[in-house]
């Protein structure tokens, strides 16, 4: 067998490893090396989940069905611009709008109907970046999470301390390219709103703003790849392997015994075995890991009756008697958003972030390769704001804004000015009621059955009242124009006209959720029901929408998860 080890950024041994005889082997799958925990999926979840396994000495496997990502883990894709420097797209902040070009985007998923990052960070490494410290709210018995859940601050402070976020990336500590900021400032000011650092006080999120806050550090892209991930694979005691996707994992009832690969150097057929008492985490994300329940035979009838009707992936499943009816893939939300363009004299459109990958401003790329300062410092966001409205059925839902120079999409009736054009994205969220279902279609991509957003009326309703508020003094910031919708168009009628699926904002959540018995996938310590030792740690557990975008949540969450998955009792029994 090989065994590939990867010690910071380098393969330093790829060599053919003599097959131990000491490993305790499972005889239905053969003399292969096995693992207390296997941890599926490198996001914001796997990630921090398995430094925390590893750190308390179990012998880990961590496996990514992508490739490298940052320049610092192997990562290679490269502008010229960059050329000489160990920095790729994923590192360069100002690239993030890049993610969104190129002919031959490898780090998107294929086989998931929505954006959804598929290498070393998953989301984490195509993400925008934006990371916000959890409020209470974040884990409150509200928002669907049990008691035992709500002490997190233990948790996030893990995470912060790791990494603390900063509003100001880069490295000379100065801000750049900061009209639009300055401009929203101006319009939420004459609103009532008032600025703070946002991170500084995380439960403190009615009528306030402040700078675009990030995971990065030094100038670079960090968020769990350039921290939890450097540590993880430091250490002896773990595993890691890439390219390697997990189809299923192999169960004997309500055991698990490994978990099946698409590569059968890593065990016979693929197999990679568990020790006994060993467990496997899934952290493939909101749409990946019900895939892989589905395809283990847990979750709903026709989910997996459509597995059964696919030719490879049908005879892997376990017998029909031993299928676990769990409401996988029910009850998701998403933030649901809206875009607003807006045109200022002051404000920079940055060409709308075309020419950065090919043509870049040569004084912003070379400062940047300089020092890792200036415009690529940050990515486009300048500003976030949030505002609380009480609803007329007495629940109160949040709205988040978040700020940028350009524009993806403009419909105007009039001529504007392109080179200054600016985007406030409203989100609907702590508190959104609307919620959908994910599931896979007969090629097993995964995909929204339900559209989760504006399914409740009431969240339409609170969004268009919270967009008539933040345009209403427009006319008092001088010389700051909505040009979409333009005066020719209404709120009402804009939201109400709006493509679904353009609401999406990549902030999926709930496909496992974590709940009661009969009610949620996974009980309190992130166990799925109905099994020994199979757990879920990624954003499918979140019952309900965070307060900003989700990643710190996510890993603050795992932080949590991780302890609590430890602390059971070393031989589990369903
Ligand atoms: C375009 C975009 C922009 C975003 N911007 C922000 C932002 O600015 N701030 C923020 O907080 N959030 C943002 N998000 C959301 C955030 O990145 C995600 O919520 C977060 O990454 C989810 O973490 P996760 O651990 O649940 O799963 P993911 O990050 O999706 O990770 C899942 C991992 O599992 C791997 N995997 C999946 N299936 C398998 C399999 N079968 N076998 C092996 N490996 C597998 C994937 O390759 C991936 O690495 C954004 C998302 C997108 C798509
Ligand atoms: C399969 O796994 C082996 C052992 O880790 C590795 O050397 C090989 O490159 C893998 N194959 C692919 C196609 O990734
Ligand atoms: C960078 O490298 C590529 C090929 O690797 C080359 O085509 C290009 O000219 C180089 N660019 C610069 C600015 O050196
Ligand atoms: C397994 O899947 C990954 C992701 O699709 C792929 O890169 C890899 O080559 C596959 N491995 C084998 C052995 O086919
Ligand atoms: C458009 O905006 C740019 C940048 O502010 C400015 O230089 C240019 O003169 C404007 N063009 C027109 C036609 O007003
Ligand atoms: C599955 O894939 C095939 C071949 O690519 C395609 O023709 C078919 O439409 C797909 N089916 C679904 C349900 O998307
Ligand atoms: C609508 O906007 C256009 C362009 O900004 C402007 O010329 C026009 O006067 C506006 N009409 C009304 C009724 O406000
Ligand atoms: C889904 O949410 C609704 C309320 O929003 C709740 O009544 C129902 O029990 C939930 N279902 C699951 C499977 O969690």
């Amino acid at each position: 067998m090989l065994l590939s080890i990867f010690i910071g950024s380098l393969p330093l041994l790829s060599a053919a490893v003599p097959q131990t005889t000491q490993q305790t082997s499972t005889p239905s799958t053969g003399a292969t090396e096995s693992y207390d925990y296997i941890v599926v999926g490198t996001g914001a979840g796997g990630l921090v989940v398995a430094d925390r396994l590893s750190e308390a000495g179990k012998k880990v496997l961590l496996l990514e069905r992508g490739g490298p990502s940052l320049g610092s883990t192997g990562g290679m894709d490269q502008p010229n611009w960059l050329n000489g420097t160990s920095l790729t797209r994923f590192d360069v902040p100002g690239l993030f709008q890049s993610m969104f070009q190129g002919n031959d985007p490898f780090w998107w998923c294929n086989d998931i109907a929505v954006n959804s990052g598929c290498l070393l960070g998953g989301g984490t490494a195509i993400n925008g970046g934006l990371y916000w410290y959890p409020p209470d709210s974040d884990f409150a018995v509200a928002n669907g999470w049990p008691p035992s859940w709500t002490s997190h601050q233990r948790y996030t402070t893990k995470m912060t301390a790791r990494l603390p976020s900063t509003d100001h990336p880069s490295t000379d500590g100065q801000r750049y390219m900061m009209q639009v900021a300055d401009v929203t400032a101006a319009l939420l000011e004459t609103q009532g709103y008032t600025s703070m650092t946002i991170n500084d006080a995380p439960n403190t999120k009615d009528r306030v703003y402040g700078y675009s806050a990030y995971s990065f550090l030094n100038g670079r892209r960090a968020g769990p790849i350039g921290t939890y991930y450097h540590t993880a694979v430091g250490r002896s005691n773990l595993v890691y392997k890439q390219y390697t996707t997990v189809l299923n994992v192999v169960r004997k009832g309500a055991d698990i015994i490994g978990v099946k690969t698409n590569n059968t150097s890593l065990g016979l057929d693929g197999v990679v075995p568990l020790m006994p008492n060993g467990r496997v985490i899934l952290s493939a994300g909101a749409y990946g890991t019900p895939r892989i329940l589905f395809r283990s035979g847990i979750g709903p009838t026709d989910m997996i009756d459509i597995v059964k009707s696919d030719a490879f992936a049908g005879p892997l499943l376990p017998p029909r008697e031993q299928w676990i009816d769990l409401p996988v893939g029910y009850n998701v939300s998403d933030n649901p958003s809206i875009t607003l363009v807006f045109t200022h004299p002051s404000v920079d459109a940055y060409d709308n972030w075309r020419p950065i990958w090919d043509n870049p401003r040569p004084a912003d790329a070379a400062q940047y390769v300089r020092d890792q300062s200036g415009v690529f410092s940050q990515p486009s966001s300048r500003l976030n704001f949030w505002r609380s409205y009480k609803g007329c059925d007495g629940k109160t839902r949040w709205l988040q804004g978040t700020a940028r120079p350009g524009a993806s999409s403009i419909t105007t009736a009039y001529p504007y000015n392109a080179s200054q054009i600016m985007t406030i994205t409203t989100y609907l969220s702590t508190g959104v009621t609307s919620r959908g279902r994910i599931g896979i279609d007969a090629n097993i991509t995964a995909l929204p059955l339900i559209e989760p957003w504006f399914t409740e009326p009431i969240d339409r309703e609170i969004m268009i009242q919270g967009i008539k508020d933040l345009v209403g003094n427009v006319d008092q910031v001088s010389g700051l124009t909505l040009i979409t919708p333009d005066n020719t168009t209404t709120i009402e009628n804009y939201v109400n006209g709006y493509a679904k699926r353009r609401m999406n904002s990549n902030h999926w959540v709930g496909s496992c959720a974590i709940g009661p018995r009969g009610k949620g996938v996974v009980d309190e310590s992130t166990r799925v029901y109905g099994t020994k030792n199979l757990f879920v740690v990624d954003a499918s557990i979140i019952p309900s929408l965070p307060m900003g975008n989700p990643h710190g949540t996510i890993m603050a969450m795992a932080e949590q998860a991780a302890a609590k998955i430890m602390a059971l009792p070393a031989d589990l029994v369903n």
